[in-house]
């Protein structure tokens, strides 16, 4: 079967990473990258270091509006879509550049797989929502990561080809992890850091960067903070703060975005996590490193069910609270998959 997989955001090159090693074993893969993420930093390395095949096409829509560039790449997917004549289009997650897949692929009549499908925040104000929702609707094949995430369709009404099937993101850690021997300590010496004696920050929603009072809230909860805080930071978040004019206190370092091995090695010496990611809160859960989640809900619920992620919003005396406080409890229960996640998304591909 010949199968054309969209990516375009820094979390879809991980995923893809462990799909597309896997999809190429039994099938003709075309990779097309939206080019929504183009910095070296954000898309290049994650080529390089996961070992993902170069993409067949990229179609270089960078940064825009929300329209500007679904549109550009709805249009310039259905081109490729047209030329290549896949039997399947796979797309990840919830950001626009699933969405312009989808869409594309559904209008042409070709069949959409989701990976990652069923997650809901139940807050339309964030754009991942409404790309997923659209995405999971004109879906024929649904590949969901917890049990949460089916019941979330069934409530919408699609039940028919909806499969539990865990997180590939998972597969991606475990092959990274056995290839990773020596290299916290690299990284570690290299910013100065021991294990355990630093807390990890992340941001990135549109929620936090674009809105001044929540940005500032987080930023005053980091300052406050008695601890290094290792902050490697997104181009639109450090625009944000540039541009807002924001304080941030030395004890603070304020790193490029890193690689994949570099973030699981400094995650996995962390002592805490800050974020606003999806992808980091898993993998501080698989990585056991408690997480403290800065937005008002999650779509990883399981992680806050089993204690070891805390939804502190944007809420200055909470985040500082509950980086002092949390305590996780000792157990830690398998979540999201066994790390064979991707084997199975490709034999229910058919
Ligand atoms: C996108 C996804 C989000 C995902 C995130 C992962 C959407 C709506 N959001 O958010 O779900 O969690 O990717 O990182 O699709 N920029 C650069 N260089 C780049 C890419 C972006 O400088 O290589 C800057 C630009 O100023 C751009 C801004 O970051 O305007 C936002 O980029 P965009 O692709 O719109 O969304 P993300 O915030 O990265």
């Amino acid at each position: 079967m010949k199968i054309a997989s969209i990516v375009g955001a820094r979390p879809q090159f991980i995923k893809a990473a462990a799909l597309s090693r896997e999809l190429r074993k039994w099938h003709k893969e075309v990779l097309v990258h939206t080019g929504q993420h183009y910095d070296y930093a954000m898309s290049g390395a994650f080529f390089d270091g996961l070992e993902i095949p170069p993409p067949e096409v990229n179609l270089g829509v960078g940064s825009g509006s929300h329209g500007v560039q679904t549109g550009f790449m709805l249009k310039a997917i259905e081109e490729v879509l047209v030329s290549q004549k896949p039997d399947r289009v796979v797309v990840y997650g919830d950001t626009n550049s699933t969405l312009a897949g989808a869409l594309a692929a559904a209008k042409l009549l070709i069949p959409v797989v989701h990976v990652e499908a069923g997650l809901r925040s139940f807050n339309r104000r964030m754009p991942e929502e409404i790309n997923r929702v659209v995405a999971d609707h004109l879906s024929e094949l649904l590949l969901c990561p917890s049990s949460t995430a089916v019941a979330n369709l069934a409530s919408e009404g699609i039940v028919r080809d909806v499969h539990l099937v865990g997180d590939v993101m998972l597969d991606v850690l475990n092959w990274a992890r056995q290839r990773m021997d020596g290299e916290p300590a690299r990284l570690l010496n290299e910013l100065d850091l021991k294990a355990r004696r630093y807390l990890v920050a992340t941001l990135h929603r549109s929620e936090n960067t674009d809105d001044w009072g929540r940005l500032n809230n987080i930023l005053r909860a980091l300052n406050a903070l008695d601890e290094t805080v290792v902050f490697p930071i997104h181009p639109r978040t450090r625009k944000a703060i540039t541009g807002a004019n924001c304080q941030v206190a030395p004890h603070i370092q304020l790193v490029e975005p890193l690689g994949y091995f570099d973030m699981v090695a400094l995650a996995g010496s962390a002592r805490l996590i800050l974020t606003d990611s999806g992808g980091l809160q898993k993998e501080a859960y698989w990585l056991g490193v408690p997480c403290i989640t800065l937005r008002d809900e999650t779509e990883w619920v399981e992680t806050v069910k089993a204690g070891w992620n805390i939804l502190a919003g944007a809420d200055r005396e909470r985040i500082v609270q509950t980086v002092r406080s949390f305590a996780p409890p000792n157990a830690r229960p398998a979540l999201y998959g066994d790390g064979s996640v991707s084997a199975r998304c490709v034999e229910l591909l058919g």
